[in-house]
């Protein structure tokens, strides 16, 4: 049964000033690039957190279109209003509390890996579309990390593989599969979507061995080790974390992550 952890709440305040700017924002601008909002009139941006995509697109929609963000955590949908989204909801996917064929376009910046059924979920997207409108997905690559792969050595040496796996699998249970864009366009041309595109972009990103520990103890597996471990032994894992990166990195680390932008239209 997941626990709270798999909720973003607790991480809503490090998304907005860490992650979100660092991370999300730059495969942001290009999914909006790339799906053209430009004459739109109705956005929905699914998975919204604290509003990335959907006021990026706030800034190239015509100045009357409607934007809307969703989201399953409160805590994500109150910092998105609190930079300037007006119109959220809370709402999961599949099970999105909207009226079908009323968006000329779905977002959904790196979010399907966390739905229980990406099938269901992507169906319930395109039922919001109008015929011709599109939907625009983000996923992470599989681009070798050592960062990310010496964190989670460190994690598991905590609360042991086979749980962090476990974990892993639970709260993003699409996450290795999507890396794969075989399996992104797979998926859009099974949800009925046509002229779907795929392409890859490189992000190199720069961030202090600080604000790369602080947005790894944010992220789902950072969340369930914090519940596992519990007070005590999350300091102990936060204070070996920061130890053992500044023993072994130069601090700033630079890093590339890869990015899918698939976009597909309904028919
Ligand atoms: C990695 S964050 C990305 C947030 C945002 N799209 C961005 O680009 O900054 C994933 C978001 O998806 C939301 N989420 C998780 N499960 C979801 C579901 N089944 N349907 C819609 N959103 C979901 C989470 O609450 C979280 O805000």
């Amino acid at each position: 049964m997941t626990e709270n952890w798999a909720s973003y709440d607790s991480a809503a305040d490090c998304h907005e000033r860490l992650a979100g700017p660092s991370f999300f924002e730059r495969p942001a601008r290009d999914l909006v690039a790339d799906i053209d909002v430009s004459e739109a009139a109705r956005i929905v941006d699914i998975g919204t957190g604290s509003g990335v995509a959907a006021l990026v697109a706030s800034t190239s929609a015509p100045p009357h279109a409607i934007i809307m963000g969703v989201d399953p955590s409160i805590e994500m949908l109150r910092t998105a209003r609190s930079h300037g989204l007006r119109h959220v909801a809370v709402g999961s996917a599949p099970g999105l509390p909207l009226v079908g064929r009323s968006f000329d376009r779905v977002l959904a910046n790196f979010v399907l890996s966390h739905l229980s059924s990406y099938e269901l979920g992507l169906l319930d997207m395109v039922r919001l579309l109008y015929p011709g409108g599109r939907l625009g997905v983000t996923a992470w690559g599989s681009i070798h990390n050592e960062y990310r792969e010496f964190w989670e050595s460190l994690a598991e040496s905590f609360v042991g593989q086979d749980q962090l796996a476990a974990a892993t699998r639970e709260g993003i249970p699409w996450d290795e599969w999507f890396s794969d864009p075989g399996h992104l366009d797979q998926a859009f041309q099974e949800a009925g979507l046509t002229t779907v595109g795929v392409r890859r972009v490189v992000y190199r990103i720069r961030a202090t061995i600080a604000d790369f520990l602080a947005i790894r103890e944010n992220t789902l597996q950072g969340r369930f080790i914090r519940h596992y471990l519990g007070d005590a032994g999350w300091e102990r894992f936060k204070q070996t974390t920061a130890a053992e990166f500044h023993r072994r990195f130069t601090d700033p680390i630079d890093h590339d992550r890869d990015v899918f932008i698939a976009i597909g239209t309904r028919p």
